[in-house]
């Protein structure tokens, strides 16, 4: 078979398509089942509840939250051996009204609590003054 014949038939469909093209196209067609599902499509999606910003730390805390997190976090932020966590007002509240003099020589020093042993220093190599930025920090966040 060759492609000759089939050449007239090629043309006269093509002819039709174009004289197709020039139709005017209706203005709107409007499909009953497309209607039904619009409204639940334009139904925007329930937004997601914003996550809460966190408070922005306070630049004088922050020097202190990076030594805490880099020396005290391991048994603070699990309450290891009763070591309280950052922001338990409850547990914290005792130990804030003992002065804030006591709390920092006892982070300095260490001490035996009700609950664990606080090793001096928390066992790190920090300055006492570092200790009392994170203690800092520690009483900020938790009272
Ligand atoms: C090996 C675990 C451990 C590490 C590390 C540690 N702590 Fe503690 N810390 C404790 C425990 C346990 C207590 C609570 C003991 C209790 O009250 O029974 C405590 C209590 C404290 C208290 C409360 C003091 C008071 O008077 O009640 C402060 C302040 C404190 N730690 C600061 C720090 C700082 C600062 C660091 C890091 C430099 C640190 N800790 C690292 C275990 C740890």
């Amino acid at each position: 078979m060759t492609i000759k014949p089939l050449l007239p038939l090629l043309t006269v469909s093509l002819f039709t398509l174009g004289a197709c093209g020039l139709e005017k196209p209706p203005t709107k067609i409007e499909f009953p089942e497309d209607k039904a599902a619009a409204p639940v499509a334009a139904a925007p999606a329930a937004p997601a509840a914003p996550a809460a910003p966190a408070a922005p730390l306070d630049p004088k805390l922050a020097a202190g939250k990076t030594l805490y997190d880099a020396s005290c976090a391991s048994c603070h932020d699990t309450a290891m051996m009763g070591a309280p966590k950052p922001g338990d007002k409850a547990n914290w509240a005792p130990r804030i009204a003992q002065g804030i003099a006591t709390v920092e020589s006892n982070a300095i020093k260490g001490f035996q609590g009700k609950v664990g042993m606080m090793p001096a220093k928390g066992g790190s190599t920090l300055t006492d003054d570092e200790i009392k930025s994170v203690v800092n920090y520690l009483v900020e966040v938790s009272k």
